[in-house]
């Protein structure tokens, strides 16, 4: 249900939620670390429906990480099974939903299932014009802007751009995210506040939220909270605000 509360004309473009919580979450619950990613999984879905409802431009979720494959081989295993069972049981109603999916980070490093199932969805929904779901999976920031450099670096090599055109723009247009906005909004849940290698260049003026509850308890109404707490900040962007 949205929020009345809301402001439409001053929703973030862009939200960045880093999903925390679900080990223990299921900790707490007494249930295997699976379970707890497996509700973390549900809790998203209303997330994602509830951001292309009220016009959200752009979701970037962290859903695994570079660092993740140092978890234990039944951990990843269940992360990489979810994956796959929420792109087969997703894809149909994002899709109908105008939903236009791209994974973040390096898919070659993906068990072959797993990276055939996000490429289906990337190319399946390329033209659609709604909501952007950004889904960050084997992704590091830092291993992003490297990328970014090494692609500059290419084109320069081959004499196609002049070290002197290399800005802001040029580096951006070199991202995962190319042509999305900043991210305006940045939620970590569980308390923890830390960017964990996750938008590091996107999230330069970025407001953070860190609500306290653990991702799989996160509800549309804590949602609405974070994007409420947004409104209610000043943003100068290193300039001033004037009386
Ligand atoms: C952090 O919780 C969460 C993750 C490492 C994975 C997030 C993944 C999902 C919510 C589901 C899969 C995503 C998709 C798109 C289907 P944690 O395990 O680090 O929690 P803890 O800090 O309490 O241990």
């Amino acid at each position: 249900m949205p929020d009345l509360q809301l402001d439409p004309s001053r929703l973030p473009a862009h939200v960045g939620i880093i999903m925390d919580g679900n080990g223990r979450w299921a900790k707490r619950n007494k249930l295997k670390i699976a379970l707890g990613h497996r509700a973390g999984t549900e809790a998203l879905r209303e997330i994602i429906r509830n951001s292309s409802d009220i016009g959200i431009k752009v979701l970037t979720l962290y859903a695994f990480s570079t660092e993740n494959w140092a978890r234990s081989q039944t951990e990843v295993d269940a992360l990489m099974a979810l994956l796959l069972e929420f792109f087969g049981s997703e894809i149909d109603e994002l899709h109908a939903k105008g939903v236009r999916i791209l994974i973040l980070g390096e898919k070659d490093g993906l068990p072959p299932l797993q990276r055939q199932a996000l490429m289906q969805a990337e190319q399946r929904t390329a033209e659609n014009r709604g909501l952007k779901l950004n889904i960050a999976v084997n992704y590091g920031s830092r291993a992003e802007l490297l990328r970014a450099a090494r692609l500059l670096a290419a084109d320069v090599a081959a004499g196609t751009l002049s070290p002197d055109a290399i800005d802001e723009a040029a580096l951006e247009a070199r991202l995962y995210t190319a042509g999305d906005p900043p991210v305006d909004l940045l939620i970590r849940t569980s308390g923890e506040m830390r960017l964990s290698n996750f938008l590091l260049w996107q999230c330069a003026y970025a407001e953070f939220v860190f609500p306290q509850t653990l991702w799989p308890d996160f509800t549309l109404a804590d949602y609405h909270a974070c994007l409420m707490q947004y409104q209610g900040r000043a943003r100068r962007f290193g300039g001033r605000q004037e009386a």
